[in-house]
């Protein structure tokens, strides 16, 4: 994103988390079926220091990306109606903590969009930071290999994520800053805001003026500082609010 887009003031800025992809079949981490609920260990799979230090780590996340709903998942209503959104002249910036590229596969374009915690559909190399795709990377592990390892250089590859432990890209994260603070209006969608830096862009748009909207269905940190809270199931209230 460029900073001319900045100062043109996005009139409407949406932060999304998980939530807005659970109907899409992927479960997000701390609502009521989530996937740290289910196992409190699954955190160790996304920390970046286990992921590097513990080959038995590397081998069970690669197994699970195998069965990852990411990889097959299909946008739903609530990434369609921000399409709708942006299409009808609205300037729309998404603002996104999900790594499974959906609102992209809705048609957003990609300049819309800011991946706040990275990527999953495409691998880094640790050691040499050569990128490629996650479905090569899986093909590898379908044909056997448990911990693939870079091409290029043998290092440890991983998706192109931000795990726990790993700063955010510091050009995302400031782009995201400019975006909360120049909008007029902050939805914020299908997040529990209870992970930082992301969730603070809500109350740091709330500051500068932006009407904050919170469209969740459990409370979050920061609904004391919303004008409208929306506690409903996401893939019917969110297309209602931006029709609206
Ligand atoms: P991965 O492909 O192994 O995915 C991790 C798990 O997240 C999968 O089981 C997947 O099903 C699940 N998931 C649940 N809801 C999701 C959603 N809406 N979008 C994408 N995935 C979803 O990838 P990985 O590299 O091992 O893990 C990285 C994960 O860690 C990412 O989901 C990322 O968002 C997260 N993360 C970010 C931070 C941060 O706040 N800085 C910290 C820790 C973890
Ligand atoms: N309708 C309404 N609300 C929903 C729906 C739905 N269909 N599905 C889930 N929710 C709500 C849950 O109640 C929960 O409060 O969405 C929220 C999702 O919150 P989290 O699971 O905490 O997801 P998120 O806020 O995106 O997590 C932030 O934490 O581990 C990291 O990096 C990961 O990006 C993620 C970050």
């Amino acid at each position: 994103m460029n900073t001319d887009e900045v100062s043109r003031r996005p009139l409407v800025a949406i932060l999304s988390g998980a939530g807005i992809s659970t109907d899409s079949g992927i479960p997000d981490y701390r609502g009521p079926n989530g996937l740290w609920r289910r196992d409190p260990e699954a955190e160790k799979l996304v920390t970046y220091d286990y992921y590097m230090n513990d080959p038995d780590i590397r081998r069970r996340s690669w197994l699970m990306r195998g069965e990852n709903p990411v990889f097959r998942a299909r946008p739903n209503a609530a990434h369609e109606a921000v399409v709708r959104l942006a299409r009808s002249g609205v300037p729309v910036r998404v603002l996104t903590q999900n790594v499974d590229g959906l609102h992209q596969a809705a048609g957003l374009a990609d300049r819309k969009v800011l991946e706040l915690h990275g990527s999953a559909r495409s691998v880094v190399c640790t050691g040499c930071a050569a990128t490629s795709t996650t479905e090569a990377a899986l093909r590898r592990v379908a044909a056997g290999e448990q911990d693939p390892a870079c091409l290029e250089c043998g290092g440890i590859l991983k998706t192109a994520t931000v795990m726990f432990g790993q700063p955010l890209d510091p050009a995302v994260l400031a782009a995201a800053t400019a975006v909360a603070q120049a909008c007029d209006v902050f939805i914020a969608v299908g997040t529990s805001l209870q992970v930082h830096p992301a969730a603070g862009l809500a109350g740091l748009a709330a500051d500068h003026g932006a009407r904050l909207i919170i469209v969740n269905a459990e409370p979050t940190p920061y609904d004391g500082q919303a004008a409208e809270v929306v506690r409903e199931p996401i893939g019917r209230a969110l297309p209602a609010l931006l029709d609206r």
